[in-house]
C-alpha cells in the first residue's frame, strides 16, 4: 500500500485527506502539526498514524506540504534529506513554485495543486501542475486519488496556476460575499434571518446544481429568468449601469496580479 504524510492538518489538509479517505482510497496516512493537536484528531479520524516529531519520519511515496506558505522555511529546515528521495512532493501552498519546493527540499518530484475548501463536502476544484520529473505512472495514480473526490484539472504550465489561484481557489470566497449581501438585504426589507439564510443557500445550490446538468451556456440560463422589462431585468439593468463586469474584471485581475507577487 503506498502512504502520504501530511505537514500541517489545518482546513485544507483535513478536506483533502478526509476526501481521500472516504472514498477509500488505498493508501497509509501520516499526520504531523507542531502542536499535535489537529495531527491526533485527523489521524483517528483516518486511521492514520500521528507523527509526533520531526526526528525521524517514515519512508513514504508521498509529502505534502499543508502548512502556511510562510511556514515553508521552517518547515523545510528540519525535515530536508529526511524524505525519501524518491517521493514526490504535493504541494497547496498557495503562491509557491514548484522551483522553490525542489530548493528547499532537495526532491525532484513536484505536484502543486491549487485547491478550495468545497473539496470538505466532496465537490471541490483542484487544479494540477507537475515538476517534468514525476513518472506517468505517479501522475496517473495521483490524478485518480484527487478525482476520487474533486474535480481535477492539469496545467500544462505553472504560470496558469497564477492564473486560477483567483477563480477556483478564491472563488468560493466571491460566492460567499455575494451570499452575504444577498442575505443581508432580505433581512433589512423584513424576512428573518434563518428564512433568508436557507433561501439564499438554496437559491446558490440550486442555480449550481441547473447549471451543472444544463448544456445552457451561464448567459441562457441568466436569459431564461428574465423577462424584458420584468423584475429580474430591473436588477440586471443596474448591475449594468453600475459597471458590474468592469468591477469584477478589476478585482480579478487584483487578484492575478497578486498571485504573480507571492509566486516570486
Ligand atoms: N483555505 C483555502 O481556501 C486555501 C485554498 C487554496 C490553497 N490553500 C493553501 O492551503 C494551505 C493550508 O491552508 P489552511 O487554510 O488549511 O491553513 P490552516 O488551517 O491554518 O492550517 C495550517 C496547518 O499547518 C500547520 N503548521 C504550522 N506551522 C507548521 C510547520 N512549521 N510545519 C508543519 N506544519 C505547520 C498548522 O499546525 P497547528 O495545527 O499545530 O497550528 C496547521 O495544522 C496554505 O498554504 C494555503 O495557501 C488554502
Amino acid at each position: 500500500m503506498k502512504s502520504l504524510l501530511s505537514f500541517g492538518c489545518g482546513n485544507m489538509a483535513q478536506a483533502i485527506i478526509e476526501g481521500m479517505y472516504k472514498e477509500k482510497s488505498p493508501l497509509d496516512y501520516f499526520l504531523y502539526t507542531p502542536s499535535n493537536t489537529k495531527a491526533v484528531s485527523l489521524a483517528r479520524a483516518v486511521h492514520g498514524t500521528h507523527v509526533d516529531n520531526l526526528s525521524t519520519l517514515p519512508s513514504c511515496d508521498f509529502y505534502m506540504l499543508s502548512c502556511k506558505p510562510q511556514q515553508l522555511g521552517d518547515l523545510a529546515q528540519k525535515i530536508k534529506g529526511k524524505l525519501n528521495p524518491n517521493a514526490v512532493v504535493i504541494s497547496i501552498l498557495a503562491g509557491t513554485t514548484t522551483e522553490t519546493i525542489k530548493k528547499e527540499l532537495s526532491i525532484d518530484k513536484v505536484l502543486r495543486v491549487m485547491p478550495n475548501t468545497p473539496s470538505l463536502v466532496g465537490a471541490g476544484v483542484n487544479a494540477f501542475y507537475f515538476s517534468d520529473e514525476v513518472l506517468r505512472e505517479e501522475r496517473d495514480f495521483l490524478t485518480k486519488l484527487f478525482e476520487s473526490f474533486s474535480k481535477v484539472f492539469t496545467f500544462d504550465k505553472e504560470s496558469e496556476i497564477d492564473v486560477i489561484t483567483g477563480f477556483s481557489g478564491s472563488g468560493p470566497a466571491y460566492i460567499f460575499e455575494f451570499s452575504r449581501v444577498l442575505i443581508e438585504k432580505m433581512i433589512s426589507m423584513g424576512i428573518d434571518r434563518e428564512v433568508a439564510t436557507e433561501m439564499i443557500k438554496w437559491t446558490f445550490y440550486g442555480s449550481s446544481k441547473l447549471q451543472l446538468e444544463s448544456s445552457d451556456t451561464s448567459e441562457e440560463l441568466r436569459n431564461k429568468v428574465t423577462s424584458k422589462k420584468g423584475v429580474t431585468f430591473e436588477a440586471l439593468e443596474v448591475f449594468k449601469n453600475s459597471n458590474f463586469e468592469k468591477m469584477v474584471d478589476t478585482a480579478l485581475d487584483a487578484a492575478y496580479n497578486r498571485s504573480v507577487e507571492l509566486s516570486k
